[in-house]
């Protein structure tokens, strides 16, 4: 295992961020709860810790405060922010609270480089976010940046490897963070810049090797990138030990399930099995037309359905795979909660695993989704895959609105793939966050040469976005709309109008229900 660089959470919004940064400079690093203890940490191998910013007040108290003995491992510590201000007053300084929030840009001057400034411009713009401040370095502290607000902006205990820094060097804002970052793991740390996408695979491909035997391996496999990097790491590790389920729920997009059964089934020879419950699902969903009802269906029935087929092919497995990442990991176990809940996996699907008896195996659940992607294109998964855009679960079951029919999917699948094809000939696809067809169910007036009909209005929704927290809508080209418009009403005969959905979100959301 590449060595290991904790990050102690304090609560900071930015505490993955940081963790993203190190990785960036292929080094391993992991969130670790504040409570973790030096011993714990000494366990691991850890090589250098980070104490992260956070929203407290050393002087509040309910204020984090940190194992003391993490001082006393002869391992380099560096404190961001309240980090610093940790060091500050439990090292033997002084912190006092500033009378106002030091927020946002500054100049950072340093006055000796050191380690951690090596080769980096004496000014620096830096982002500050911070109440305390130190005012009295601890014993052993020299003070080698300064800003306007503070003579303490960054601080140095060269002989322990001690460094406090002010400003956030993980933020966008902050001009050569990541040099800052990296000074700090290769030259104080000397960290051997191990993490890469290569050495990541094989390191993976063992650890499952060994936590699997000689056992079977079973995985649900949705098409989406998490679940098919999953798969593809796991078939490189067991080969044929390895089933992937596929259930055909009859509300995929239009040769979703052909494409599924060529890559994995053809080219990656991996054993597959595709369950066709469309059936069932349109059954079961016929008259309903009430979106959390429906979503209650389909997620009830995809569980019966999955349950039933891996039941009949469990023979000598023991594992259930699942594609839990990394910020799913995190987010199960929160700051103030139980540190214990770290390792809870969330992603159990309705408590199958535990009924089913069955171990989970989590190949990515180190990974953060940019590394998951490379992970993927250095497995051989097209960028068809790898860069996909979300789908959501119920599939079209959600972009049907009203009732759910088998003619009004067959209308959505045409109209949608229309719309994928052009963005994909465009290449808009690849630069926007989603882009699909919504099926209205309300008749519009249309001409046919002299003839009047009512037919189908398809909404077409392309957003922007990062976090999918927050969208925007795509200004696409005028041409490029109206070839979509074209061929959508020319191609597609139910289909009389197509809409254009120039809603944000919020307070619109990306997807109709
Ligand atoms: P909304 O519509 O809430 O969607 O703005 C935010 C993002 O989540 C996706 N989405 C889902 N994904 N299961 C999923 O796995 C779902 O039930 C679901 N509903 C919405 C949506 O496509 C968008 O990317």
């Amino acid at each position: 295992m590449a060595q290991t660089i904790a990050v102690l959470d304090f609560g900071s919004q930015y505490t993955q961020v940081i963790v993203r940064r190190i990785r960036e400079c292929e080094v391993y690093s992991k969130i670790y709860h504040y409570t973790t203890t030096a011993e714990e940490l000494k366990k691991d191998g850890v090589i250098g810790i980070i104490l992260s910013g956070g929203p407290s007040s050393v002087f509040a108290k309910s204020a984090p405060i940190p194992d003391r003995a993490l001082f006393e491992l002869g391992v380099p510590v560096l404190g961001i922010c309240y980090g610093l201000q940790l060091m500050g007053k439990m090292l033997g300084g002084t912190v006092a609270k500033s009378k106002a929030r030091e927020f946002g840009k500054g100049t950072l001057a340093i006055k000796k480089p050191g380690r951690l400034f090596a080769k980096l411009p004496r000014k620096l713009q830096v982002w500050n976010s911070h109440g305390d401040k130190v005012t009295e370095m601890p014993p052993g502290f020299i003070s080698i940046g300064t800003t306007d607000n503070s003579p303490f902006a960054v601080i140095e205990d060269r002989k322990r490897n001690f460094y406090g820094i002010q400003f956030h060097p993980e933020v966008f804002h902050t001009e050569r963070g990541v040099d800052v970052i990296r000074n700090y793991l290769v030259n104080v740390c000397q960290a051997a810049q191990d993490w890469t996408t290569k050495d990541y695979i094989k390191y993976s491909v063992k650890q499952i090797r060994k936590s699997v035997g000689k056992s079977r391996v079973l995985l649900g496999l949705s098409g989406g990138v998490d679940s098919s990097v999953t798969a593809a790491l796991i078939h490189k590790a067991m080969g044929k030990q390895l089933t992937c389920v596929f259930v055909d729920n009859g509300l995929l997009r239009k040769g979703e399930r052909e494409s599924v059964e060529s890559l994995y089934g053809k080219h990656f020879r991996i054993d597959l099995r595709v369950v066709d419950a469309s059936r069932l699902f349109l059954r079961r969903l016929k008259g309903v037309d009430e979106s959390e009802q429906k979503r209650k269906i389909i997620g009830r029935t995809f569980v019966e359905v999955f349950e039933k087929s891996l039941k009949s092919i469990i023979g000598g497995a023991e594992f259930l795979a699942q594609g839990t990442l990394y910020p799913d990991v995190i987010e199960s176990g929160a700051i103030d909660g139980n540190p214990a809940a770290l390792i809870k996996s969330h992603h159990n699907v309705g408590g199958l695993p535990d009924r089913m008896k069955l171990k989970v195996l989590e190949p990515l659940r180190e990974l953060f989704k940019d590394e998951v992607r490379a992970v993927g294109s250095a497995l051989g998964l097209p960028r068809e895959v790898v860069w996909r855009q979300p789908f959501p679960g119920p599939g079209l079951g959600v972009r049907v609105l009203g009732e759910i029919t088998k003619d009004r999917l067959e209308v959505l699948r045409e109209a949608d793939a229309i719309l994928m094809e052009e963005m994909k000939n465009s290449d808009w696809y690849w630069k926007v966050w989603q882009s699909f067809c919504v099926f209205l169910p309300v008749k519009s007036v249309g001409v046919i040469g002299d003839e009047r009909n009512y037919s189908w209005v398809i909404a077409v929704r392309v957003v922007e976005s990062i976090d999918a927290m927050t969208a925007d809508w795509i200004r696409l080209p005028y041409d490029l709309l109206q070839r979509i418009s074209n061929r959508i009403t020319n191609e597609v005969t139910a289909v009389s109008r197509v809409v254009l959905d120039i809603s944000s979100k919020p307070p619109a959301t990306i997807e109709w229900e």
